[in-house]
């Protein structure tokens, strides 16, 4: 496995492999990684065959952060994720550094983003200005260097997959987005870096999600035809924050397509949640 530091080095190394007919399946990530992002770089592999090239991108990117986010404590672990990523039989790691992908940004001459204007501006566009300017910019810019023709990411963070698919099909980027489904713990908590931060009487608390959305599921199951949507999210709203340190940021009900706010809740519907346990931002979603 080949471990890569520098922007040079790893477009070089992807147009040769291009050149050579290999096929490159892509697996961006910001690292700690966990099993969500074992079944990513499984998925890669599938998509790319035993002649296809797998890259893992490990970086964490400062532009998707807010001013008052976790960007400083973000977990982080290289030498581990190296170890993750030998043992999926990744073929390359791509891990730069801030001033090799984002060149003069100290000196204010970095000046050139991607943002996309519509699925971005609700739900976590709206409660992190900034953020989905700062993932299609890096996206955009990995995805130059990689040059992947799949690249696989978690359906946990679906508005991210929505806004990067209309990414690529709005500027043409000749990639093929795959979304493979979220990973759970045993009890239901989705698979993320930011668990990391959960212990104890927290760690059982984040299980609220979860049951938020088996509980929505149950209520659609029994509702036959449609339900309100404005009273199910009071109702989640109650349940999830009865746990001490579950604060809702949002509930939404959405359509899965253009994420656009539905009053009805039935079958099809997805919801999306963030919720606050204690200072640990967590998002969750299923369709219903
Ligand atoms: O989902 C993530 O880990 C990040 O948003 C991504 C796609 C690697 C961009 O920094």
């Amino acid at each position: 496995m080949q471990v890569i530091r520098s922007t040079r080095a790893i477009q070089r190394l992807a147009l040769k492999w291009r050149r050579a007919g290999h096929k490159i399946g892509f697996v961006p990530t910001m690292g700690y990684l966990h099993g969500g992002h074992m079944s990513l770089i499984r998925r890669a592999r599938r998509a790319v065959g035993p002649r296809g090239k797998v890259v893992v991108s490990i970086y964490v990117n400062p532009t998707q952060f807010g001013p008052n986010e976790d960007l400083s404590r973000y977990p982080r672990d290289l030498i581990g994720d190296l170890r993750c990523c030998r043992a999926e039989g990744v073929d390359a790691v791509f891990a730069p550094s801030d001033a090799d992908m984002y060149p003069g940004a100290r000196e204010g001459l970095f000046s050139t983003y991607v943002v996309e204007e519509r699925l971005s501006a609700r739900l976590e566009g709206a409660s992190r200005p900034g953020h989905f300017r700062g993932v299609t910019t890096v996206v955009a810019k990995l995805f130059n260097l990689v040059q992947p023709d799949v690249a696989v990411f978690g359906a946990k963070d679906f508005q991210q997959a929505a806004v990067v698919r209309r990414m690529c099909a709005d500027l043409n980027f000749p990639v093929r987005v795959i979304v493979a489904p979220t990973v759970r713990e045993p009890d239901g908590l989705a698979m993320s870096s930011r668990n990391k931060y959960l212990s104890g009487r927290l760690r059982i608390q984040a299980t609220v999600l979860w049951r938020a959305i088996l509980k929505a599921r149950a209520a659609v199951r029994r509702g036959r035809g449609a339900l309100q949507a404005a009273r199910l999210r009071a109702e989640l709203k109650r349940f999830i924050e009865s746990e001490p340190a579950a604060r809702v940021d949002y509930i939404e009900f959405v359509d899965p397509l253009t994420l656009k706010r539905v009053l009805r809740v039935s079958r099809g519907t997805q919801l999306l949640l963030a919720v606050f346990i204690g200072r640990t931002r967590l998002i969750d979603n299923a369709r219903l």
